[in-house]
């Protein structure tokens, strides 16, 4: 049994944790360069819990430019043991509407411009990604969700792209139709492959701003449309994050589905003789 310790990293609309206490901005250096920002560090109902902004305060960074490696990297230094990732994303459901959000079971990963893996040089390892995020902390999730009075859906196929442009037509409709994503995003990967290589259980929660460009009767995706969404909504994700740490509790068990133990058998490098 050892000590949960909840991590937060929030995307555009979640920038810190409500009702924290001792809450302490902390500078976390790691071998893999600066994270977003420093991390937010406190207790909420007996639990510890450390939030990063994915994109830094003054939201800086554009999701290509996310230090992925560090920021989960910095989470691990300071204990984290159980992730959540809030973010944005674009509807291919019709029922799936802007204000919803969607617990993610599954990602398709069409980035191509950022670094995916703590290993590759000097250590080679090929950790299993079939199932890339933890059901435990999914369903907490969406328990949090819908104590939240959030119109929440279990599961989910999140595109996740490069960005920073939309998508176009073209893809919209193919994504959607041919390859059956349910939601598309620019942040979740690599997020979701590091920390499952960080043994991390990880969940992530999606709050759907736009239908894309899909939809015959919404238009095209607009910025100033994304963020009256996201405004609007912002509080239920706070308030959703609130809700964690009642449901996972102090302490933790192994995780049942091995998020913890990752690496058991995927490093091919051998020791020196
Ligand atoms: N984030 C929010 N909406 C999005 C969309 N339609 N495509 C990609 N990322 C998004």
């Amino acid at each position: 049994m050892g000590e949960t310790v909840i991590g937060v990293i929030g995307g555009s609309g979640v920038y810190d944790i409500d009702g924290l206490e001792n809450p302490t901005w902390q500078t976390i250096t790691t071998p893999w360069g600066e994270p977003s920002d420093q991390v937010l560090s406190g207790v909420l109902d007996g639990v510890k819990m450390v939030f990063l902004p994915r994109h830094g305060r003054g939201h800086t960074l554009s999701p290509s430019t996310v230090p992925y490696r560090a920021n989960i990297d910095a989470l691990k230094r300071v204990g984290v043991t159980d992730l959540i990732s809030v973010s944005a994303c674009g509807s291919f459901r019709e029922e799936m509407a802007p204000g919803d959000f969607v617990v993610i079971d599954q990602f398709i990963d069409r980035t191509f411009a950022r670094d995916k893996s703590f290993f590759g040089t000097g250590c080679v390892a090929h950790v299993s990604v079939a199932h890339p995020t933890c059901p435990r902390l999914g369903k907490a999730c969406h328990e949090a969700a819908q104590t939240a009075g959030i119109n929440v859906h279990q599961g989910g196929t999140y595109l996740a792209m490069e960005g920073p442009q939309f998508s176009t037509l073209a893809e919209s409709k193919m994504y959607r139709e041919v390859w059956g994503a349910d939601v598309i995003g620019m942040t979740n990967m690599p997020e979701a492959k590091l920390a499952r290589e960080a043994e991390l259980c990880y969940a992530s929660v999606a709050m759907i701003t736009d239908y894309d460009s899909w939809h015959p009767d919404h238009g095209e995706v607009d910025v100033m449309d994304i963020i009256r969404t996201l405004t609007g909504n912002a509080q239920k994700a706070r308030t959703l994050v609130s809700q964690l740490p009642g449901l996972l509790g102090r302490t933790r068990e192994p995780c049942p589905h091995g998020c913890d133990r990752a690496l058991e058998y995927a490093i091919l490098t051998q020791a020196p003789h």
